[in-house]
């Protein structure tokens, strides 16, 4: 059976579900969206990404056309009719809806656009011992100003995430003034002599859901972390470097642009985070 959708109101197949050419999200990625990981069926730390989802939302203005019951009913009926158990992501999105004529400002009397969809995942970190680091490149970061919107308009995500594909890369670590701020689709860690490291949530990057777990599991477990801004330098010196997302859990990276990432194997301190990241997981089962 072809997996079902929401769209507005509706269960669709997915191959049916069409939205309006003059939709805003088609024309002008006038919209958000957020990925909510699901380990055995249950939804992971869908308050915080509803919440990223309301700020985002209030960010550019549109008024969340859900309440949170409703959200969180419609997860539940996708989730019990595309994948019925086990793993899976949730991905939503919201439009600014369809206008009448092609215009780039908009009124009061548009009527978001809302798709759900869920699917079922494989989390390739969560056997431990089959992870062998990936390898990043870094990119200048040439996106707007505002990246801690999570905004549908993603081309130069998009761009920088081929290029790294092209050379033989699975992830871009974006460069600017300078900084390393984040993946294409992830946020960055690095390690350098037992101390974890990350740079602090600023306009520049988008404040994941997953790196504000790491940081608080850390604090919790006696890891020193610190929040705080990585020069490029500082990025290829490190000891380990690690990309994540709701999607890679914590991805270590073996390998920057054509270096090892210290001994060119996944570390030790991604071992012991990644064990308590991993343990975390199975006692909200
Ligand atoms: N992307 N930074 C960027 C640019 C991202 O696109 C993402 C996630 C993250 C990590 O955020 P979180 O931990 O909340 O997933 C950081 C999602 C998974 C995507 O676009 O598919």
């Amino acid at each position: 059976m072809s997996e079902l959708v929401y769209l507005n109101g509706e269960y669709k197949a997915a191959h049916e579900a069409c939205v309006p050419v003059m939709d805003r999200g088609f024309m002008f990625a006038d919209g958000v969206y957020e990925v909510i990981p699901v380990y055995a069926g249950q939804a992971f730390r869908l308050q915080h990404h509803m919440r990223r989802l309301q700020s985002s939302l209030d960010a550019i203005d549109i008024k969340n056309p859900l309440s949170e019951d409703a959200w969180s009913n419609i997860f539940d009926d996708l989730f019990a009719r595309n994948c019925g158990e086990g793993d899976a992501f949730i991905y939503l999105q919201v439009t600014r809806g369809v206008m009448r004529r092609r215009e780039h400002n908009y009124g009061p009397e548009l009527i978001p656009s809302v798709l759900v969809m869920c699917q079922p995942h494989q989390y390739a970190t969560a056997d431990t011992n089959s992870i062998v680091g990936i390898k990043a490149i870094t990119l200048e970061d040439n996106r707007w100003a505002d990246c801690y919107i999570k905004s549908i308009n993603l081309l130069p995500n998009v761009m920088r995430k081929q290029q790294a594909i092209s050379q033989g890369a699975t992830e871009a670590i974006l460069i600017r003034d300078g900084l390393a701020i984040e993946g294409s689709a992830s946020n960055l860690f690095i390690v350098k002599d037992d101390v974890v490291r990350t740079p602090p949530k600023s306009r520049h990057m988008l404040g994941g859901i997953t790196r504000d777990l790491i940081v608080e599991l850390c604090h919790a477990n006696k890891v020193v972390i610190g929040e705080k801004e990585i020069s490029e330098d500082e990025l290829h010196d490190a000891d380990e470097i690690w990309m994540t997302s709701s999607t890679k859990e914590i991805m270590p990276v073996t390998k920057l642009n054509q270096h090892k990432v210290g001994r060119g194997v996944v570390g030790p301190k991604w071992k012991q985070v990644q064990g308590i990241f991993q343990a975390y997981k199975k006692t909200l089962q």
